[in-house]
């Protein structure tokens, strides 16, 4: 393989999938609907286009060999396998949809029925947001992935700005037929200056494609850290 086959070769990619499972008690989570296929795409196309790979999810994994895969459950402890990865990582995507919130307190035994529940929730660690002016991340490309219903563009362009993000991509999970669970996905993908690619409906390959067209684009020609 060349480079112009390799596009990735000799950087390293972190890719987050799934949503995080927050326990309530030893049998129940608070969970949400992402399925990982959108991040599973994309390892599978940076894999194709050379790139090493670690793969961190709350879900089932490609069964490609070649991607290193971390299993995690909560925004913790993907947040700490995150961190962990990141050193000599070229491009960070952070796909998965991380819970909000969590419970409080778990429970140490399983919840039984028959009374009023109430939940008391706090906000789990905001991953992207911890890594804003992080030295741990100076130099990698990291990517966002907003997940909206309304002011799509404008949330998008918030969350680009508060998490220091070189690209956000913007998916309306209002629409049933892209998105969430679908084969297919439709996104805009922004970076400090607005919109740079509108994706139309296609399946999550060609978008993961072309999301990663544009991550190789904002690479340094030449790699500035070693892969591990
Ligand atoms: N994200 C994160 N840590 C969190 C929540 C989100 O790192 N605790 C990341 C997601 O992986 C995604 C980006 O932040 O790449 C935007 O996630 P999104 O759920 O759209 O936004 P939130 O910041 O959670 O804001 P809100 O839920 O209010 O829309």
């Amino acid at each position: 393989m060349d480079a112009q086959d390799a596009p990735l070769a000799d950087r390293r990619l972190i890719v987050t999938a799934g949503g995080t499972r927050e326990p309530i008690d030893p049998v129940r989570y608070l969970g949400n609907r992402s399925s990982g296929r959108m991040a599973n795409a994309i390892a599978v196309a940076a894999i194709l286009r050379g790139a090493s790979v670690t793969l961190i999810t709350t879900v089932a994994a490609p069964p490609d060999p070649r991607i290193e895969v971390i299993r995690v459950d909560t925004a913790e402890e993907m947040d700490s396998a995150v961190r962990s990865a990141l050193p000599g990582a070229a491009v960070l995507m952070m796909v998965a949809a991380v819970a909000d919130y969590r419970a409080a307190a778990i429970a140490p035994r399983k919840l039984k029925k028959g009374h009023a529940l109430r939940l008391d929730l706090v906000p789990t660690v905001d991953i992207l947001r911890g890594l804003a002016g992080d030295p741990i991340r100076d130099g990698v490309v990291v990517v966002g992935f907003a997940a909206e219903t309304d002011d799509a563009g404008a949330n998008a362009r918030r969350k680009l700005r508060e998490k220091h993000l070189d690209l956000i991509v913007l998916n309306d999970v209002s629409r049933a037929e892209i998105g969430m669970g679908s084969e297919d996905n439709e996104v805009s993908v922004f970076d400090s200056t607005g919109l740079v690619m509108h994706i139309s409906r296609r399946s999550k390959a060609l978008v993961a494609a072309g999301l990663l067209d544009l991550v190789t684009a904002r690479l340094p020609a030449v790699r500035v850290s070693p892969p591990r």
